[in-house]
């Protein structure tokens, strides 16, 4: 087999918004890519060994950041160079151009159009739409460079240096709103740099197999299965590499979605023969939270127990060795802190750090040079279901945030039902794929309503569906009136403790996704 990362690129991010968007561009086509901070020690980029680097944009304006550059040797390593925005600017300041500060930005589509052939530009059109996203601009390019591509605002939106093989382009390739974006890249990694694709599913699944293997050897290694996409995606890879070895512990905290808790014993234990221990809490979360309220003890409550009871069940397998973990590519990029020097705390899974000392793990972790839409390829390369791959996120705390106030076994069965109806209809109606996360709160109200010649006194319960790219913010998504009459319709007459449907039409901010 070849190595999967040999042909790689480096990213050096100056802490623009999309550099996570160049490096699963860059996987896109197939090349590995890792993201190092701009001002990573030298040794790191020269043991790196990549075969070409991208400068990512960034925030700063070079005329007045004085130490926010591209470490010279960047340039001395006989690897090929692209400049994107920032990474454009700080690359002809490096070597003797000018960038004009302005305090207007240049936002959106503007047309290239191409002064020269370039390699960069191979089978790319002359004139071509492109996204832009700057303040500052390439003013003079000094005497090593050319223009390769001009728009109307931007004179010198694309260059290239005369000899040595150092490309920029003042917009974004990365955006999908950049018509060439993928070809530009593409050119960049395979005619420029010379990279083979290798970087696909089955490729990353090979090469994670043998890594495993190698890792545990014989020994055992315990793995927290939740049903999300990330710790079934571990448990399929670890399966493939090391079978009877792996032991899933499954907590069923009774907060969990309609027969979700059937639907992971199936999919593991019976389809894939993955051992699974299946734990049935749902007693203890409902004692648990009997007597609480407040969304932030509930949710300390619902983490604490959930680690307590896996932790009661790891301790019974002696001979593990191992914890494995779904920690992905984005939480170590976070975890190492961003050029924007904001210092991230890695998310703190709910198994690591409660387990008892004397068991002493090492640590798993397979999936941590995946971004998320990997994971997910992988998964379905590994045979697991569309829909267990593709399912909206569900938080941690699940259905104990989204009941308000007392959590009581009554209302999660409530809500199971109506929430289980709301994402049938969703789905019958392709709503599901176009909304980010779509789902049932219970408000432990009752209103009013009549059914019948018959006067009901029920509950309340709130659809909310959102749209939104990274979570931080977020739209109400637009459902269409009719599909959500049919969903309430079908809510208060298939659904007995409720009386009464409503949509929630609040965007984040104000609101939360999530009520609680
Ligand atoms: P909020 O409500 O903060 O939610 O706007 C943003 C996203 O995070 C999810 N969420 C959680 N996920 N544990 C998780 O793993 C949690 O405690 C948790 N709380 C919220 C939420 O579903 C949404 O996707």
């Amino acid at each position: 087999m070849k190595d999967i990362h040999q042909h790689k690129l480096l990213i050096l991010d100056f802490g623009s918004q999309y550099t996570q968007l160049i490096a699963r561009r860059v996987r896109e086509i197939g090349v590995y890519c890792e993201i190092y901070s701009y001002d990573v020690a030298i040794e790191h980029i020269k043991s790196f060994a990549a075969k070409g680097i991208i400068l990512s944009g960034g925030p700063e304006s070079v005329n007045e950041s004085e130490c926010v550059r591209a470490p010279e040797c960047v340039f001395e390593l006989g690897v090929p160079v692209l400049g994107i925005c920032y990474g454009m600017q700080t690359m002809v300041h490096q070597f003797g151009g000018k960038v004009a500060s302005s305090d207007k930005r240049e936002f959106g589509y503007a047309k290239i159009e191409l002064k020269t052939t370039s390699v960069l530009y191979n089978g790319i059109p002359d004139v071509q739409d492109v996204w832009m996203s700057h303040g500052d601009k390439v003013v003079e390019l000094g005497e090593h460079f050319e223009v390769i591509a001009a728009s109307e605002n931007a004179p010198i939106a694309a260059m290239a240096h005369k000899c040595q093989p150092f490309f920029g382009v003042q917009y974004h390739p990365e955006v999908t709103h950049s018509a060439y974006g993928k070809e530009l890249l593409e050119n960049f990694a395979f005619k420029i740099c010379g990279c083979e694709a290798r970087w696909n599913p089955a490729s990353i699944i090979e090469d994670a197999v043998n890594k495993i293997r190698k890792q545990v050897g014989e020994d055992e290694v315990i793995l927290g299965l939740s049903g999300g996409v990330d710790s079934s995606v571990v448990a399929a890879l670890l399966h493939k590499a090391i079978g009877d070895q792996l032991t899933c512990v499954f907590v069923d905290t009774g907060l969990l979605r309609l027969h979700e808790g059937d639907q992971v014993m199936q999919t593991f234990a019976e389809n894939m023969h993955v051992k699974v221990i299946r734990v049935n809490a749902e007693s203890r979360f409902f004692e648990k939270l009997n007597s609480n309220s407040d969304p932030e003890q509930k949710r300390k409550l619902i983490g604490t127990l959930f680690v307590d009871i896996f932790n009661e069940e790891s301790s019974k397998l002696k001979r593990a060795k191992w914890l494995a973990q779904g920690t992905i590519y984005p939480d170590v990029i976070e975890s190492a802190g961003s050029a924007t020097g904001k210092a991230h705390v890695i998310k703190s899974h709910h198994n690591v750090g409660g387990l008892p000392e004397d068991m002493k793990l090492a640590l798993i972790e397979p999936l941590r040079e995946l971004f998320k839409d990997e994971v997910r390829k992988v998964g379905i390369e590994l045979g697991l279901p569309y829909r267990m791959v593709y399912r909206h996120p569900f938080p941690g705390p699940g259905l104990g945030v989204r009941i308000l106030g007392q959590v009581k076994k009554e209302y999660a069965d409530i809500l199971r039902q109506a929430d289980a109806i709301y994402m049938q209809e969703l789905e019958k109606s392709g709503w599901y794929d176009k909304v980010s996360q779509a789902f049932t709160v219970f408000l432990p109200v009752k209103s009013v309503g009549v059914m019948g010649d018959q006067r009901k006194y029920d509950y309340v319960v709130a659809l909310r569906a959102v749209e939104t790219i990274d979570f931080m913010t977020a739209r109400w998504a637009h459902l269409p009136y009719e599909l959500i009459g049919h969903i309430s319709n079908r809510i208060v007459n298939e659904v007995k403790g409720i009386s009464r449907v409503v949509y929630d039409v609040t965007g984040k901010p104000p609101g939360t996704i999530e009520w609680e």
